[in-house]
């Protein structure tokens, strides 16, 4: 069996690392990696691979950035040829970002079966482009993998055969859980100059949030107000401080001269003092959920933050009208703010009165996703049970 495992935006990454890992457990099951190049700056991508131990791709179609239909028509156009070359039994891909929907489009036309990894998650809103790549991935796949009932209920409504949906839980949470000694042992915190339990961490990437100024605006300043109270750290993805300079926001902002060995930089000095929101660039996995792990509580319009909140008992507030992941807030830590600058404040100081919300983890995040998706991709093709017992021992 050949399988192909497609890989392009930072999100992927994650997803990709304990699927890969399981494959290889199975001889009989070999793999190419292909990198559609959709994200390629260091700390976007590399740093990734080197921290999770993700092997180099075989190939990187290295379409880079565009408008979505330049984009997603680049990365179809290239990834056609390595599925005519390469032949492969099954196409793999996670997520839905614009690579996960070209890549599917592709082989489903060359009749390549599909697995969609983290399928059948809704937010119910097109005007996300996500959820656009969601629902026709899902609908050219043949193998939907879920990570919650309410995602096979998702794809059920929508006519999917049910014999083609497994619920097998979520492959963030096996890396989070497969790395979570290492974030522990980090002192990413100590070395920005935080105390544990008394900052907060920001993420905001959305188009929705970041490219329009008066959503931007309503968001920052209610940030603004929250910082008096607390330092918030930001990461800041390139998108949203192309739309800081944009609109004349850098003033606002501290910036952190803070360069992570993660993301192949020295470590230089650079430390917060006092409240405000301090900026630094994207960061590495363990960076991150290092910070994440001892902060206060979360902010975020990010999907997989959501999720991996839940899992840590991190409070998280979200700060958008819908989510894709709902189970984050029947169960988990999440909460859904949108961007309505009293809410977010509310909310933030309930937080710091330690009236925050508690939540547990949704049932098979156990860190064995992967485990369960190999595995049954191994009985659909019929692949050896000998040899896979084999490398088991
Ligand atoms: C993409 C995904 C989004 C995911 C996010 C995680 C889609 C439609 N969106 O959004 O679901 O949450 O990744 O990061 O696929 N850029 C760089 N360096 C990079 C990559 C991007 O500078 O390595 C800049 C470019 O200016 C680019 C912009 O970021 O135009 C946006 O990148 P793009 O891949 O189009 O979408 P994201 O906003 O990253």
């Amino acid at each position: 069996m050949k399988v192909i495992n497609v890989v392009g935006a930072r999100p992927n990454f994650m997803k990709i690392s304990p699927i890969i890992r399981a494959m290889e457990e199975i001889p009989g099951m070999g793999w190419l990696l292909v990198h559609t190049g959709q994200h390629y700056d260091v700390e976007m991508s590399e740093a990734f691979f080197q921290e999770l131990v993700i092997p180099k791709p075989d190939i990187n179609l290295e379409v880079g950035s565009g408008s979505h239909a330049h984009q997603t028509g680049q990365i179809m156009m290239a990834f056609e040829g390595v599925c005519l070359r390469e032949k492969p039994d099954l196409v793999l891909v996670v997520g839905d970002v614009n690579s996960t929907i070209a890549c599917s489009l592709v082989a489903s036309k060359l009749r390549i079966p599909v697995a969609h990894v983290e399928a059948g998650l809704r937010s119910f809103d097109r005007r996300m482009p996500e959820e656009i790549n969601r629902m026709v991935t899902d609908i050219l796949s043949t193998y939907l993998f879920t990570t919650c009932e309410e995602a096979n209920q998702n794809l059920l409504r929508e006519g999917v055969a049910p014999e083609k949906i497994f619920l097998v839980g979520d492959v963030m949470i096996d890396t989070l859980y497969a790395n979570l000694e290492s974030i522990r042992k980090k002192d990413t915190w100590r070395r920005l100059g935080l105390k544990r339990k008394e900052y907060a961490v920001l993420t905001l990437h959305r188009p929705a949030n970041v490219d329009d100024p008066k959503v931007f605006q309503e968001i920052i300043s209610g940030l603004d107000e929250i910082s008096t109270r607390l330092p918030i750290v930001f990461p800041i993805h390139p998108r949203t401080k192309r739309a800081l300079s944009r609109f004349g926001y850098e003033g606002s902002f501290r910036f952190l001269d803070v360069e992570f060995p993660s993301a192949g930089g020295s470590n230089k000095n650079g430390v917060v003092r006092g409240p405000g929101i301090w900026c630094c660039d994207a960061l590495g996995y363990l960076d991150f959920q290092n910070l994440v792990v001892h902060s206060k509580f979360v902010m975020t319009d990010s999907g997989g933050i959501q999720e991996e909140t839940t899992v840590l008992g991190i409070p998280c507030l979200t700060l958008r009208d819908t989510t894709e992941r709902p189970v984050t807030i029947t169960l988990g830590t999440n909460l859904l703010l949108g961007h309505d600058k009293r809410r977010i404040i509310e909310e933030a100081m309930k937080i710091l009165r330690g009236e925050g919300k508690g939540g547990q983890s949704p049932p098979l995040w156990d860190g064995r996703a992967a485990e369960r998706i190999v595995g049954i991709l191994a009985r659909e093709f019929k692949i050896s049970a000998r040899s896979a017992a084999r490398t088991r021992q």
